[in-house]
This record gives structure tokens, C-alpha cells and sequence, in this order.
């Protein structure tokens, strides 16, 4: 028996809510298994946390969470923290602490869910977005200077090392290999404007290139490649982004697999040398909050990419098929789906098929 100790950190706003779905299928999964388990500690950080301690975390929060295989967080932010706090108290934290350098963020339209696209079917909407995760636009440098004079002037440095854009785009093909489809990597840039970050960022994406001699390259301004993502989705393989590029289209994304209700993520440190994170890339979005009508299928998916993280077991792909048979039988839907089904009863609804699937 091999057991996993995960830190869950629910967060703030839906974060509670869909987490419990996570939790429900993995231990689903682990109970269908029987040679698995999942030992959990929640951690009750977030924003209320903030308004009652002065921190997001503990203070010493990362060496707490060290221990653990991996981490499951639902979501930070609430009206009553400004955003930057929150987020660079917690979320960004525990990505840069960590250097979970790699966030790896599939796209797939699902049979049964709204792709907003007339015409585009599950077969063309399938590709994965890797966005470097701990430095670029996010790294934090800046200031501001003669502040509430006239003068008063922001400055926000972006920072992209040789070791870490390497690493990304050399996992970025490593992954168009392993995924086999197009053999493609495309690089989202932006260097016609940024002249030195971006000007570098695709000299890094070519020399590594220079590596992998079977795998097609494109170089796509980062604009263009959101217009393309409207107009030919089908034409995406991997993709590899800069933090603020990645994160930008991938809300796109999200909207192409039929809304944020889907999207899932994985903030890898490849090293294992700290945990990785998982979570969804939707927030704590306060406009539903407590009512128990989140879509928990993001989180969902995070579990099962968890799950790859930690396993080498291609029964994993049976809580994908899970998610679709609820989604194509549209009775155990949440109200962003046109339902009326409460967060749980998706949670019981996938587990359910789950069961079934595995047998
Ligand atoms: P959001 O993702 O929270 O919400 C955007 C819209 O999508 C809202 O209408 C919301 O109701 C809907 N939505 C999101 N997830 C959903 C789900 N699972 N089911 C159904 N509907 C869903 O983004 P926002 O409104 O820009 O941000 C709200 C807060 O969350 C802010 O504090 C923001 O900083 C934070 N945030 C946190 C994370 C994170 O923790 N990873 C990610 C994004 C935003
Ligand atoms: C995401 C979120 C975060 C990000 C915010 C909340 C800091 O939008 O994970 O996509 O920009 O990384
Ligand atoms: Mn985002």
C-alpha cells in the first residue's frame, strides 16, 4: 500500500466547495484501486485567515507544506483582501517558494460540453498550454517611485533567466513527443514590441529547437494567437507561454473547452525537489460563492492530473471518461452548464460512473 500525503488548502470563496468533489473522486479512485491511499491536512490559509492573522499563511507556511507529495488548493481572493495581497501572500508564494517552474494547463473540449465555437467538435480542440510559472512578467521586481507626487511613477520589471526558459521549453517538447499529435510546438511571443524579454525568449525557444529535429516549430505573436484559437483551434498542439501570456490565454482556452468550469491545472516542480500544486485555473469567483452551485469538473480533472503527477497509471483516464458520461447525459449539471444540480451531486454523479467505468 502506498500512501500519499497531500496538503489541501481550500482558499477562499468556491475553493471549499469544489474541493470536496476533488477529494471525493481521489479517494474514489484509491478506494477501486486498494493498493493507494491519500493521508490529507487542510490548511485553513486564505482570506479570512488573512483578516484574523495579518498573513495569508503561516509564516512559515513553506516549510510546513515541504513534507507533503503534493498540494491540492481550491482558489485565493475575496473582495475583502486586495487581490496583490492575497495572491502574492499564498498562491504566488507557494509557485515561486516551490519553483513549480512548469504550469501545465490542458485544453480539451469534452463530448457534452459548451464549446462556444459553431462548428468546432471535441476532435479540434485539443492541445495543452505550458506556462512558465515562476518569473517573467510575475517576478515581482519593481517599484514605485515619488509616490502621491506628480512625478509618481510605476515600475514592474519582468525577469526570464537562460536556466528556467530553457527548462520550460525544453519540457514544452518533450511533451509534443510524448503527446504525438502534431509533433508541434508553437511559441507564443511578443517580440515584435517587448525587445529584449521576448527577443530572448525566442532565441531560447530556437536554440532548444536545435534539440528535437523530428518536432514542427511556429512562432506566433501572443495577439494572433488569440485570434487563431477563435478561428482554428484544430491547428494547436503544445504551446509555450510566458506567465502573463499563458495565463491570458488560457482563460481563452478555458472558454473554448465550454467555460472556466473546466479548465485544470498542474504547478509542476519537474526537480521534485519540492511539491508540486495543484489547482484549478478558475478563482474563488465570489458572485457564486456559497451556494453550492460551482462546477466541481475543474477540479475534478486537477485531482486526476494530481494524480499523473504522483502515479504511472493509465486508469486515470477513467475519471475524464467519468466527467464526459455525466456531462453527455446533461441530468447532473451546474447552472453554468444550464443545469440545476448542486456542486455535490456532480461530485457523487462523476464518482458514480466512475465506479461503473472501473467495474
Ligand atoms: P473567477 O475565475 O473567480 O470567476 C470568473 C467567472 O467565472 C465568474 O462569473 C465565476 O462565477 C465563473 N466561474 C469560475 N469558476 C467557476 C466554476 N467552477 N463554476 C461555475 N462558474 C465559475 O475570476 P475573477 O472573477 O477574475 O476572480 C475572482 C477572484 O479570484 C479574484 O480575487 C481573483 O484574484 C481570484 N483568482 C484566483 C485564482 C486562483 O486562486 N488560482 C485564479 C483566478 C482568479
Ligand atoms: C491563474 C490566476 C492567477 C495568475 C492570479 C489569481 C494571480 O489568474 O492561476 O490563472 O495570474 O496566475
Ligand atoms: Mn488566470
Amino acid at each position: 500500500m502506498k500512501r500519499f500525503k497531500i496538503a489541501v488548502i481550500p482558499g477562499d470563496g468556491i475553493g471549499n466547495e469544489v474541493t470536496a468533489e476533488g477529494i471525493k473522486v481521489l479517494d474514489a479512485f484509491a478506494a477501486y484501486k486498494g493498493n493507494i491511499g491519500f493521508d490529507y491536512e487542510f490548511f485553513p490559509w486564505g482570506c479570512e485567515y488573512y483578516l484574523k492573522t495579518g498573513n495569508m499563511m503561516e509564516e512559515d507556511g513553506l516549510k510546513t507544506l515541504e513534507k507533503f507529495d503534493a498540494i491540492l488548493l481550491g482558489a485565493v481572493g475575496d473582495p475583502s483582501v486586495p487581490d496583490h495581497i492575497s495572491l502574492h501572500g499564498l498562491l504566488i508564494k507557494i509557485r515561486q517558494g516551490f519553483n513549480q517552474s512548469i504550469n501545465l494547463r490542458p485544453v480539451k473540449l469534452l463530448p457534452g460540453a459548451p464549446c462556444p465555437l459553431k462548428d468546432k467538435k471535441p476532435e479540434d480542440i485539443d492541445f495543452v498550454v505550458i506556462r512558465e510559472n515562476v518569473e517573467g512578467e510575475y517576478s515581482g521586481v519593481g517599484g514605485i517611485r515619488f509616490p502621491d507626487r506628480p512625478e509618481e511613477t510605476a515600475i514592474q520589471t519582468s525577469v526570464f533567466t537562460r536556466k528556467n526558459t530553457e527548462k520550460i521549453m525544453d519540457y514544452a517538447f518533450k511533451l509534443a513527443q510524448k503527446r504525438n499529435k502534431f509533433n508541434k510546438v508553437t511559441n507564443v511571443t511578443k517580440s515584435n514590441a517587448l525587445n529584449y524579454s521576448m527577443v530572448f525568449w525566442d532565441k531560447i525557444f530556437q536554440e532548444v529547437a536545435g534539440n528535437y529535429e523530428e518536432i514542427t516549430t511556429e512562432t506566433t505573436h501572443v495577439d494572433a494567437v488569440s485570434m487563431y484559437f477563435i478561428q482554428k483551434p484544430e491547428a494547436y498542439d503544445v504551446l509555450v507561454a510566458s506567465n502573463l501570456f499563458g495565463d491570458i490565454i488560457t482563460d481563452l482556452g478555458a472558454a473554448l473547452q465550454g467555460g472556466l468550469g473546466f479548465a485544470a491545472s498542474g504547478n509542476l516542480n519537474i526537480e521534485k525537489e519540492y511539491p508540486s500544486m495543484f489547482e484549478p485555473v478558475h478563482g474563488s469567483a465570489p458572485d457564486i460563492k456559497d451556494k453550492g452551485i460551482a462546477n466541481p469538473m475543474a477540479m475534478i480533472w486537477t485531482a486526476k492530473m494530481m494524480l499523473d503527477f504522483l502515479l504511472e497509471d493509465s486508469d486515470t483516464e477513467a475519471i475524464i471518461k467519468a466527467i464526459t458520461e455525466v456531462l453527455v447525459e446533461g441530468k447532473t449539471l451546474t447552472p453554468d452548464l444550464k443545469g440545476n444540480a448542486k456542486t455535490s451531486e456532480v461530485g457523487d454523479a462523476v464518482c458514480e460512473k466512475l465506479k461503473s467505468i472501473l467495474g
